[in-house]
């Protein structure tokens, strides 16, 4: 007899890196003999890899894994996971608000996946499998990816810059860096089996190499990359005004597979509310790395992230970041509302800019931007 196929059905929510991740444990999986169902309701395993950035996120999960509870109790054998940054920030709530999901597996341990399902199978009860990223472990996955023409690689894991609004440090935990070499041999199968463009991750780009026992950093990682990119087009996000500068920028300008697009999340144009962020920068010194980027790349374009209503942030300082924003004039910009995250440090500062308020701001920056792209498209 011919034991019948199992089915996994994978929603994403957040980045791209949650996206990158969940390409990989479905990979995993396959290699495992699961194949893919088209709807959750066909599944025997239904995984959310979630994300923990923003509340309005999490809100979204508790909404989507709760409309499952009837499926479960109708189909017992149905496994649940929740995976990604949600099952380390709230490790503590999922199981009492979603008593039928069945495992909870963090960023760093994601290689563990089919090993817990199959320990589910076997009887065991609820399993967490979190902290992974404690020990400075890299998930490890096998490498016989299928890409399309767009793919990631992830270069850097975690964040070592504690902004005092972002659970990130917390949830993915310390900068690690894959080791060059590595990197490389993904690239190049990638490439060979047909990647067009390719897309570099992580949280900080910038400080790519720190702690590896090979002497790079990442302006050393893109001129190996351009080396053997044969054609394809490379990209990267995120990149950190405090540590991106010119000589990124003139590899961004001389190596040509290197894409010209930078997203550069500015955050605020107020420098109190800059300070207050623990962003290491002021305004002046991102409008002068804008200036220099504008000057050396000059097809650049440049995109950024803003987030309004940060604890203490007045209209004063609201008007500079609009000032900023139309001084600067960005080619896109992605604009949020602050939320207090877990373990955050702004989590000790009074949420005292009202949800009205914050609407507000948020209405008149996107209304603000939306100008700026319709003149730069004319
Ligand atoms: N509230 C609102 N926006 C946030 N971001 C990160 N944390 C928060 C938060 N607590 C935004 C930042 C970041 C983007 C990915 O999400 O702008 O650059
Ligand atoms: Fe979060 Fe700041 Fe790290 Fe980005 S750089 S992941 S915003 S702590």
């Amino acid at each position: 007899m011919i034991a019948k196929c199992q089915l996994v059905y994978i929603k994403t929510f957040g980045c791209q890196m949650n996206e990158h991740d969940s390409e990989r444990v479905r990979d995993l999986l396959s290699g495992r003999g699961y194949r893919l169902a088209d709807k959750p309701e066909d599944a025997d395993v239904i995984l959310f890899n979630t994300c923990s950035v923003r509340e309005h996120a999490e809100d979204r999960v508790y909404g989507k894994v709760g409309g499952f509870e009837k499926l479960k109790k109708t189909r017992p054998d149905l496994i649940i996971g929740i995976l990604g940054c949600m099952a380390e920030a709230r490790k503590d709530l999922i199981f009492r608000k979603l008593p039928h999901v069945d495992f909870l597996c963090g960023p760093a341990d994601l290689d563990r996946v089919p090993g817990i399902i199959d320990k589910i199978k076997n009887g065991a009860g609820h399993i967490m499998c979190l902290g992974g990223h404690e020990s400075g472990r890299l998930p490890e996955f096998s490498e016989n990816r299928c890409p399309g023409n767009n793919v990631y690689v992830k270069i850097i894991e975690g964040c070592n810059n504690f902004c005092s609004y972002c659970v990130v440090p917390y949830v993915r935990g310390r900068e690690r860096s894959r080791p060059s070499k590595e990197i490389l041999d993904e690239v190049r199968r990638l490439i060979e089996k047909g990647a067009g463009e390719i897309t570099l991750l992580g949280q900080n780009v910038n400080s790519y190499g720190r702690g590896l026992k090979e002497k790079i950093d990442f302006v050393g990682l893109l001129k190996k990359i351009d080396r053997i990119a044969s054609g394809a087009k490379i990209g990267f996000v995120t990149s950190h005004p405090k540590d991106a500068g010119v000589e990124l920028f003139r590899a961004m300008r001389d190596l040509k597979s290197i894409s010209k697009n930078l997203h550069l999340p500015m955050q605020s144009g107020s420098d109190k509310i800059l300070k207050r962020m623990n962003r290491g920068y002021s305004s002046e010194k991102y409008k002068k790395l804008v200036e220099d980027f504008r000057r050396m790349v000059k097809e650049g374009t440049i995109t950024t992230d803003i987030i309004v209503g940060f604890p203490g942030e007045t209209k004063k300082d609201f008007e500079d970041t609009l000032e900023a924003i139309r001084e600067i004039e960005f080619d896109a910009a992605y604009i949020f509302k602050y939320s207090p995250r877990p373990f955050a440090a702004a989590n000790k500062l009074k949420d005292d800019v009202p949800m009205e308020e914050k609407e507000r701001r948020h209405a008149v920056i996107l209304e603000t931007q939306k100008e700026i792209s319709r003149k730069k498209c004319r």
